[in-house]
């Protein structure tokens, strides 16, 4: 998240710091860049920063926790708040505990580590409902304790490693620091991510390190290595990779495939050139090196496919919990017709078929859609059908009888919408409301622009029935909600 879309958030969150409203001296504020002040933590916002005041003008900082006294550098000033470094914790929190991983202070990639996991879904919880109540003015719905994960390690099924030379100039893979686009810190632990695909990192940065390759460097447009895709798989316990580079040719592929195998679950090594020419989109050849293109995935009852970059949710245990929310939530008798608004490779609409008479999923990406109905094949399902389209558009067709679909499944019992951070355009909704189904499932990874989307369902007459967050992403400020919304 953009400091920003944190400033965005916590102003429509706190009236006190408004537009025009801020409480700073007349120079303008109480803060100048480089100065060195003790504050007193008042809240984490969303997004996940702490908040603090120096005479109640709003400071961001990352890393200090709610009720702590801490000493902050002020980075930079801004017309309603400033942002600044954390130095040195004074009082902690009773709920600060000792981030397991070694790269915790530099890395970025779960900013909460600090904070005790109970503690996480306790602010997560306060967060939805607050974004509810105050960005949506929601009320009268009922809350859901967030569903948690029993074990919240080690969960990230995908990663894409940067590729670069660190300060003392050895080639590393690993991650950008945060604000660091153009440097990369070697990554030799991770708590999020399963051990077998820390070790595929390894042994691709030694064999990296022996070859004449080149990192692709991005300020000098030089080289050749760009970055590192790794998938794996919990319900097979399988892992894919793929290079990413310059060259037509990978340089020294076999032998890296050969001491990949060694790796036990390793399956599928890929290579793929990205061709960027002046004046034309990017344009991408991918070769397979050795073994398979895609694993299996295992999903309730269901066994899907994936190719390396297909999309799915990057926690698979916690997908299941997700998908049984949302199947709770769509209360399915089994014979309504649903519509999986933004279906992606199908999942959703898999995972539910089952309990349906029939179900339609929309989705604007053409390899989703083909993923989708190789994997409706793969399992026997028939009553799962997939459009290719923008769900606004396709909405409109359906809407107005031009789109050729079967009678059965123009008209929906059940609405599921799973939209991208963006949330929905005013049509989406307006277009939802028009197919009038019974129960309108919404799930989303970003609860401020859902809440204004499920204030625009309220108007169109489906208010807001109940809401259950789901942690999806452990030690993370991200939160993912599903809500349910009834006439
Ligand atoms: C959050 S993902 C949901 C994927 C799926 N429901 C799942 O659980 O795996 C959002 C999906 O919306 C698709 N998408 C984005 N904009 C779209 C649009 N205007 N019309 C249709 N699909 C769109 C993206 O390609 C992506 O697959």
């Amino acid at each position: 998240m953009r400091a920003s879309d944190v400033i965005y958030d916590y102003a429509m969150h706190h009236s006190d710091i408004k537009q025009g409203e801020s409480n700073a001296t007349s120079s303008g504020r109480p803060v100048t860049p480089g100065m060195e002040v003790d504050v007193v933590v008042s809240a984490l916002a969303f997004g996940g920063q702490a908040v603090a005041r120096v005479r109640r003008f709003v400071v961001f900082v990352w890393g200090a926790l709610p009720g702590e006294t801490v000493r902050i550098h002020i980075d930079r000033v801004y017309k309603r708040h400033a942002e600044a470094t954390l130095l040195q914790v004074i009082e902690p929190s009773p709920n600060r505990c000792t981030p397991p991983c070694r790269h915790f202070a530099h890395c970025g990639g779960c900013r909460w580590q600090m904070l005790d996991y109970e503690a996480q879904l306790q602010t997560k919880q306060e967060q939805v409902r607050d974004c509810f109540e105050r960005l949506g003015k929601l009320s009268g719905f009922h809350m859901e304790p967030i569903r948690r994960m029993p074990y919240p390690w080690h969960y990230r099924n995908k990663v894409e490693f940067s590729v670069g030379r660190d300060p003392r100039g050895a080639k590393v893979i690993g991650f950008h620091p945060p604000g660091r686009w153009d440097a990369v810190m070697q990554i030799q632990e991770c708590h999020l991510l399963p051990q077998p695909v820390i070790q595929v990192r390894g042994i691709v940065e030694e064999w990296l390190r022996a070859s004449e390759l080149e990192p692709w460097n991005p300020r000098s447009h030089t080289g050749s290595i760009h970055h590192l895709t790794i998938r794996h798989s919990v319900g097979s316990n399988t892992i894919l990779a793929g290079i990413a580079s310059r060259d037509p040719d990978l340089i020294g592929a076999a032998e890296l495939a050969h001491r990949l195998k060694a790796i036990p679950g390793f399956i599928g090594l890929s290579h793929t050139q990205i061709i960027r020419a002046r004046n034309l989109p990017t344009q991408q050849r991918t070769q397979q090196i050795w073994g398979v293109d895609r694993l299996t995935e295992r999903l309730g009852d269901l066994s899907l496919e994936f190719s390396l970059d297909a999309f799915f949710q990057t926690n698979s245990h916690m997908a299941n919990v997700l998908y049984a929310t949302a199947a709770e939530a769509a209360e399915l008798g089994g014979n309504e017709v649903v519509w999986d608004l933004y279906s992606g490779t199908g999942s959703i609409a898999l995972y539910l078929a089952h309990a349906t008479r029939a179900v339609l999923g929309i989705e604007v990406v053409e390899t989703a859609i083909q993923d989708a109905r190789r994997n409706a094949r793969a399992n026997d399902i028939s009553n799962a059908h997939f459009v290719l389209g923008d769900v606004r558009r396709t909405l409109k067709q359906i809407l107005e009888g031009r789109l050729n679909l079967s009678t059965g499944l123009k008209k929906p019992d059940v609405v599921i919408l799973d939209p991208p951070r963006g949330g929905l355009a005013k049509k989406v909704v307006a277009r939802v409301a028009a197919a009038r189904p019974q129960r309108v499932v919404y799930i989303s990874c970003n609860p401020s622009t859902q809440a204004g989307d499920l204030a625009l369902f309220a108007e169109a007459g489906y208010p807001l029935r109940s809401v259950t967050p789901v942690d999806m992403f452990p030690h993370t400020p991200h939160i993912e909600a599903v809500a349910l919304l009834a006439p």
